[in-house]
């Protein structure tokens, strides 16, 4: 198995190489290039991030690594191939602009690719392999610590291209969650690397929502010394785009004015309530329960337990007591 896996990284690294060789030399060059460029990105960082290109073929990646029955089967597993029903399996990634997804060490693990047009999917993704684990995996991070040893923030977004983006305007501590909710696995990863996590999503339903699903994945990592931050980027717009218009220096000044994981919490349940009347008071306190139930102890727990009893006269010593006492127990 351990073999099987070493053959795995060396194989998708070659297969990396090659999509990266197909931007220089292959017949639709220029037109990837001009994509590219078109998106603001300089080779220097296309090379940092290992971005390639897959022909518009069904063949083309097969015909060269997939010339054994075995190397095809390891193709089809790695989630490179596609096994019809009878003919022999063909190129999963077709005319796409490929980026190399890479885990903690810098082996290629899997790959997304972006159509150059507006085809649909935007984005194909590698399935789940032996090798790829979604949920645990974070885009960018490799490439993060490569470029500085001693990073102290992470910023999350929700792509590829935010990442990248983010890279060429000197903001090189992004990293993508690849489509799911960032996961608490995911938030694990990033807290034992950094102490400061600044949530960064698409400004629009989705990534507004995503952004309280990362909260709630956070909470039962949160103690004192760490913290998780978030950024609302306007309506329309995402870290990719934000960035271009503003540059490095207005983003990074909007990142060091993120809203804390407490200010989110009382903004979002504050709004769901009117606590003009006791009865309002008493559904904050209970809208409270399920996240204070998941917080572990910390000063940053003592002062919103505080806060909700000064500020809104809930959480007399009885009702805290209460709400202690419904703790359940950790997981
Ligand atoms: P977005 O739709 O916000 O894409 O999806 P984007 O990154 O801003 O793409 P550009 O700027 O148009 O190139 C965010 C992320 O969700 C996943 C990808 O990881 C993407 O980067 N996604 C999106 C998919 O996996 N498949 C899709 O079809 C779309
Ligand atoms: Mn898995
Ligand atoms: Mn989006
Ligand atoms: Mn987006
Ligand atoms: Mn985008």
């Amino acid at each position: 198995a351990h073999k099987q896996k070493q053959d795995d990284y060396e194989l998708l690294g070659k297969i990396s190489q090659f999509y990266q060789k197909n931007l220089k030399t292959h017949a639709d060059s220029k037109t990837v290039i001009d994509y590219l460029k078109g998106r603001g990105l300089t080779g220097e960082i296309v090379k940092q991030f290992g971005i390639g290109y897959c022909a518009d073929s069904w063949d083309d990646m097969m015909n060269v690594f997939g010339n054994s029955s075995q190397n095809s089967k390891q193709l089809v597993d790695l989630g490179m191939a596609i096994q019809g029903d009878k003919n022999r399996p063909y190129d999963r990634f077709r005319g796409r602009v490929m980026f190399p997804i890479k885990d903690k060490r810098g082996r290629v693990i899997g790959f997304g690719g972006r159509v150059l047009s507006d085809g649909t999917p935007k984005y194909l993704n590698s399935p789940e392999t032996r090798i790829y684990h979604k949920g645990q995996e974070l885009y960018g991070l490799y490439e993060a610590r490569q470029h500085c040893k001693n990073l102290n923030r992470l910023v999350v977004v929700e792509g590829y291209m935010d990442v990248v983006a983010l890279a060429q305007h000197g903001i090189n501590y992004a990293v993508a969650s690849l489509g799911t909710s960032t996961t608490e696995e995911q938030l694990q990863t990033m807290f034992r690397t950094v102490k400061e996590v600044i949530c960064c999503y698409d400004g629009d339903r989705a990534g507004r929502e995503a952004a309280w699903r990362a909260m709630d994945n956070a909470l039962p990592l949160i103690r004192d010394g760490i913290s998780l931050k978030f950024v609302f980027v306007p309506d329309g717009e995402d870290p990719d785009t934000l960035v271009r218009k503003k540059g490095q220096q207005e983003f990074e000044k909007i990142l060091d004015e993120a809203k804390p994981l407490s200010q989110f919490l009382f903004e979002h349940l504050l709004s769901q309530v009117n606590v003009g009347s006791l009865e309002g008071k008493a559904a904050l306190l209970e809208s409270f329960q399920p996240y204070l139930q998941k917080l572990p102890d910390s000063t940053l727990k003592d002062s919103i337990l505080n806060e909700l009893a000064n500020k809104f006269g809930t959480g007399s010593e009885q009702q805290l007591a209460k709400l202690n006492k419904n703790q359940s127990p950790a997981q």
